[in-house]
């Protein structure tokens, strides 16, 4: 009965953290959208076709492609003689189809018809879902060859529609004023400085819109250029999220144990929901300083199978214990660019190792930067047999000030422990 209490005050609290953080999270994975993308494919310059494409993959990541989540549509065009490729929606129901579409489309003509394409997403918008909100997403090099403004102007009368322009060529050649009637909004049109720097604009906007989107549920005021913020009951966010770091010490001290601590690992991967949505998982092996690198980062492998087949793949390196080196790499994945969600994700770095760190950076300042970052340290050590050879006792002081606390430290002994506890955030997602 007590349990139950606490559990539903956990809850509750987590509940109102969401809201809280709402504003700051990636884009939703439930939210019910349509995004029409409208895809400018000539090549009027050398590599804008590839730039744009690579824009479209890239914002792609950011969504959460199904009949029932993100619907998307796509109008891929060039040249006012060369067809128009329309794309109905739901053309892709997922975001692996997305990609395998997209990247089959090559360049075509030099010249860019964005009238005739705004003309023909006027179409596509008659056939959308009109009880959710629209995202429009217009990716051009920058310069049209056609005027737009009657059909930019109709897309944006749309109702629950909100429309973006990203120039993803040289901004010097990119005609602003097109840019802004499109989007009928200069702060929804995103420029161009460096491809890095355009996805990271846009995974903002998709932010916002995801705010926007998420408001239809409940009345809201929307003017031209302001909107209100409002906060409603749906939740969009799977409540499941969690970036897991596995930090497995490879050093010399700890062969052969090296091979446990993949198979506990392994064995966590299995018993958790893994996916962009829900647990992301990175991968950092430690030896020396040297030798101590990320063997693959948070937004790479999105299936257990995938996650378990590279964590058997890396390779034993040997040498000395830089445990405090393997923490710093491993706060490294708080970072958005490997896959880090801060703010939205559990973060949970757990260190395998056996405690003896003996170079490179002190384990409990690295330790208390990763806390600040926002992570939950848990530390496993190999109890291992005292008859194998190479046997060395563990370092438990060196597991108490990684660890967060005593409670935090686990042995191959207790490890399911351990799982029970990391599990918790994937359960109702499992
Ligand atoms: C564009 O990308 C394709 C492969 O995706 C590549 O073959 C081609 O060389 C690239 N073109 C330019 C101009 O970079
Ligand atoms: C439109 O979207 C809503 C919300 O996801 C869904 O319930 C409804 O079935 C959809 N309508 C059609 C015709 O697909």
């Amino acid at each position: 009965m007590k349990a139950q209490l606490l559990s539903c005050v956990v809850v509750a609290v987590a509940v109102l953290f969401a809201v809280d953080i709402q504003a700051r999270d990636p884009f939703p994975i439930s939210c019910n959208l349509n995004v029409l993308i409208v895809f400018d494919r000539s090549d009027s310059v050398k590599g804008a076709f590839n730039r744009s494409r690579d824009f479209v993959l890239g914002m792609s990541e950011e969504l959460n492609i199904a009949p029932d989540a993100h619907r998307v549509a796509m109008i891929v065009y060039s040249g006012a003689t060369l067809r128009k490729e329309v794309y109905p929606w739901n053309f892709a129901k997922s975001n692996e189809e997305f990609s395998r579409t997209t990247l089959k489309l090559r360049a075509v003509g030099g010249t860019t018809d964005t009238k005739g394409a705004l003309e023909e997403a006027l179409k596509l918008m008659e056939t959308r879902n009109k009880t959710v909100a629209t995202l429009i997403m217009v990716v051009t090099d920058g310069r049209s060859g056609t005027r737009t403004d009657v059909p930019a102007k109709a897309l944006l009368a749309n109702e629950d529609t909100w429309v973006f322009a990203a120039a993803t060529g040289d901004p010097r050649f990119a005609d602003r004023d097109e840019l802004e009637k499109i989007a009928g909004d200069i702060n929804r049109v995103i420029m161009q400085s460096g491809r890095d720097l355009a996805i990271d604009i846009t995974r903002n906007i998709l932010r916002q819109a995801q705010i926007k989107c998420r408001k239809t549920t409940t009345t809201t005021t929307t003017t031209t250029t302001t909107t209100t913020t409002t906060t409603t009951t749906t939740n969009p966010i799977t409540d499941c999220e969690m970036d897991l770091v596995l930090v497995l010490d490879f050093s010399t001290t700890t062969e052969p144990i090296y091979l446990r601590y993949i198979a506990m690992a392994q064995k966590l991967v299995g018993k958790l929901k893994i996916g962009s949505h829900y647990t992301r998982v990175a991968l950092v092996l430690f030896s020396s300083v040297g030798k101590t690198y990320t063997a693959f980062n948070l937004n790479h492998y999105y299936n257990a199978e995938d996650v378990n087949k590279a964590i058997s793949a890396s390779e034993y390196t040997g040498g000395t214990t830089a445990t405090g080196e393997g923490i710093r790499q491993a706060t490294e994945q708080v970072n958005e660019r490997t896959g880090g969600r801060p703010g939205l994700a559990k973060q949970v770095m757990v260190v395998f190792t056996d405690g003896w760190s003996n170079r490179g950076p002190e384990p409990e300042p690295m330790a208390k930067a990763a806390r600040a970052a926002g992570f939950e340290l848990y530390a496993v050590q190999s109890e291992g047999n005292p008859d194998d050879e190479g046997y060395l006792e563990t370092n438990s002081f060196v597991l108490d000030v990684v660890a967060d606390d005593m409670d935090h430290v686990f042995s191959d002994k207790t490890f399911d422990k351990l799982i029970d506890r990391v599990r918790q955030r994937n359960l109702k997602c499992l």
